[in-house]
């Protein structure tokens, strides 16, 4: 019997690790580097959190997975108010750890794996690609999703607003990749936490009406 081949070796170096020489560059400079890296958050927890916190603190017992009916009913309420949802129920909702947790293991959580295809934007969230290779599928980059070959692809990631670019994508475009993932079977995956920051753009969710037809199919 071989060897087990530990999965760490088919995770790419973290990109912080990877801008370290770049950093040390700029450093070297005389003016010194612009660090715009944000990283941990600094701000200080706000008061009325922090009670929040301290007045639930007594609350033994194992949490749902699902969340309490309270947290399901807030998240189903704001999905149809702020993102111009038809109906969602509570199984249409669920709270996660961190989405960075979700991105990562909901290829492995899908069955995907070897000969399976996951696709994300050229430049992109690192977790992408590390929830791809971690189930053991070919991880594969585009600029417009609709050019990718549809053969083998089984998952679809969109970022918009994205990280790290801002870029928005205006409705009609998420409308026609919507069609497009459908059209060819792949399961369309919207990462969209930074949806109430748009700038000059009113960002759209795939959520939205006008851009999934009221169902959630794929
Ligand atoms: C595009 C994108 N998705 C997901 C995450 C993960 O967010 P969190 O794990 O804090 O929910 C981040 C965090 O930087 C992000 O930029």
């Amino acid at each position: 019997m071989s060897a087990a081949v530990p999965v760490s070796s088919r995770l790419p170096v973290f990109p912080w690790d990877r801008l370290e020489p770049y950093k040390a560059t700029a450093a070297a400079h005389p003016d010194g580097i612009v660090d715009l890296s944000v990283g941990t958050p600094v701000d200080p927890v706000p008061e009325l959190i922090q009670q929040a916190l301290v007045a639930a603190a007594d609350s033994p017992g194992y949490p749902t997975v699902w969340g309490t009916e309270t947290l399901r009913d807030a998240l189903t309420g704001w999905v149809v108010r702020r993102l111009g949802a038809a109906e969602v129920t509570h199984r249409n909702v669920l709270p996660v750890v961190g989405s960075k947790e979700l991105v990562a293991w909901l290829p492995t959580q899908l069955g995907l794996g070897a000969g399976d295809k996951v696709a994300y934007p050229r430049l992109a969230y690192p977790t992408y690609e590390v929830g791809a290779r971690l189930c053991g599928a070919e991880p594969v980059v585009y600029d417009d999703p609709t050019e990718l070959d549809p053969e083998g692809l089984k998952l679809l990631w969109l970022n918009s607003p994205s990280n790290p670019t801002g870029r928005v994508l205006p409705k009609d475009e998420l409308t026609r990749i919507v069609a497009w993932a459908r059209e060819h079977g792949v399961l369309l995956l919207s990462d969209e936490c930074y949806l109430e920051l748009g700038w000059e753009a009113e960002p759209v969710s795939v959520l939205h009406q006008d851009v999934c037809g009221g169902t959630y199919e794929g």
